[in-house]
């Protein structure tokens, strides 16, 4: 099997899977930021990629699936719970998808989301945020259940053969993997396997929320943008110009510029670019007509942080 680890900085994993013999491979939670990675490391060692698979539906990461599906033409798979209406194929606990002479098992284990599950293939299993090491998923998040999680670890995974090494969505720890042996023995959560306690451990972590919670999941739910997707395509459709050209121009007196504010009227009345005409950003489309009337002259927009005037720039009402 030729097996590749993707390790971002906040930890998480995402893994590539391929069949020596007939170079098919699948990639198991990939992340967004990292697409061209996973591009680079298949063309490196001659892998097609045929599977986007995520182990569950993310809550602190972006899920590069949906995208690479666009792009390489490949199905996502996950879970037959995932809410993600881009799946193309949902698989069951017990179900096999097949990649080139590999065959991944899946088992589903609900708990850290009611769409977990974990991958076993060959001599290891990806266990998702299911089983970390020395550690396991959270179960606070949208979907999740304590006590499913202790039954999916106790009369699921931890079943498993002792020597299966682990291969979890997240290590903080720079570990490569463990097994199912050294979890049973020396994984501090799963030392005491009365149900009880394990939910009680569970319920008393008071964890923080993680970064762009609200954000990854609407977008890994439902396949939606981020906002630095949006922004970034924004970016790409508008030039730009730096505040010297501005000011030369305003200095210059030419006529040839309108200068649109976009903030709010209170922001704009505290301080505005000299001859800046104010456009609040809901009212676009109802004054557009209105307040820009000669369609042959260029329109400069601002804002507070650039987001909004980039984004704004590019929309059809001012190109
Ligand atoms: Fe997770």
């Amino acid at each position: 099997m030729i097996f590749e680890t993707v390790t971002t900085t906040g930890g998480c994993r995402s893994y590539v899977i391929g069949c020596e013999a007939t170079c098919a491979a699948a990639l198991v939670d990939p992340e967004l930021g990292q697409i061209d990675r996973y591009i680079a490391l298949a063309a490196r060692d001659g892998l097609r990629i045929r599977y986007l698979i995520d182990t569950h539906t993310h809550a602190d990461h972006f899920s590069a699936t949906q995208e690479l599906a666009r792009q390489l033409g490949v199905p996502v798979v996950m879970h037959t719970s995932s809410p993600a209406p881009f799946v193309d194929l949902r698989l069951r606990g017990g179900e096999l998808l097949v990649i080139g002479k590999l065959r991944v098992q899946a088992l589903h284990t609900p708990g850290h989301t009611r769409d977990s599950m974990c991958l076993c293939v060959e001599d290891r299993v990806f266990t998702g945020d299911t089983l970390l090491i020395g550690g396991t998923g959270r179960t606070d998040l949208p979907s999740g259940d304590a006590g499913a999680l202790y039954e999916s670890l106790f009369e699921g995974v931890l079943r498993l053969d002792p020597a299966l090494k682990v291969f979890p969505a997240h290590e903080y720890k720079g570990r490569s993997h463990s097994t199912i042996g050294q979890e049973l023995a020396e994984n501090p959560r799963l030392q005491k396997s009365d149900r009880g306690a394990f939910i009680e451990i569970m319920h008393s972590l008071n964890l923080t929320m993680p970064t762009h919670v609200t954000e990854a999941l609407r977008t890994n739910m439902t396949g939606g943008k981020t906002v630095a997707q949006m922004l970034s395509e924004a970016s790409a459709g508008v030039p730009f110009m730096s505040l010297g050209e501005l000011n030369a121009r305003i200095e210059s007196r030419s006529d040839d510029l309108i200068v649109l504010d976009v903030r709010e009227r209170d922001a704009f009345e505290q301080g505005h670019i000299s001859g800046a005409l104010l456009l609040p950003r809901g009212q676009l489309e109802l004054r557009v007509n209105e307040e820009l009337t000669d369609p042959t002259r260029r329109i400069l927009v601002y804002c507070e942080f650039g987001r909004v005037s980039t984004r704004w720039a590019s929309t059809a009402p001012l190109r």
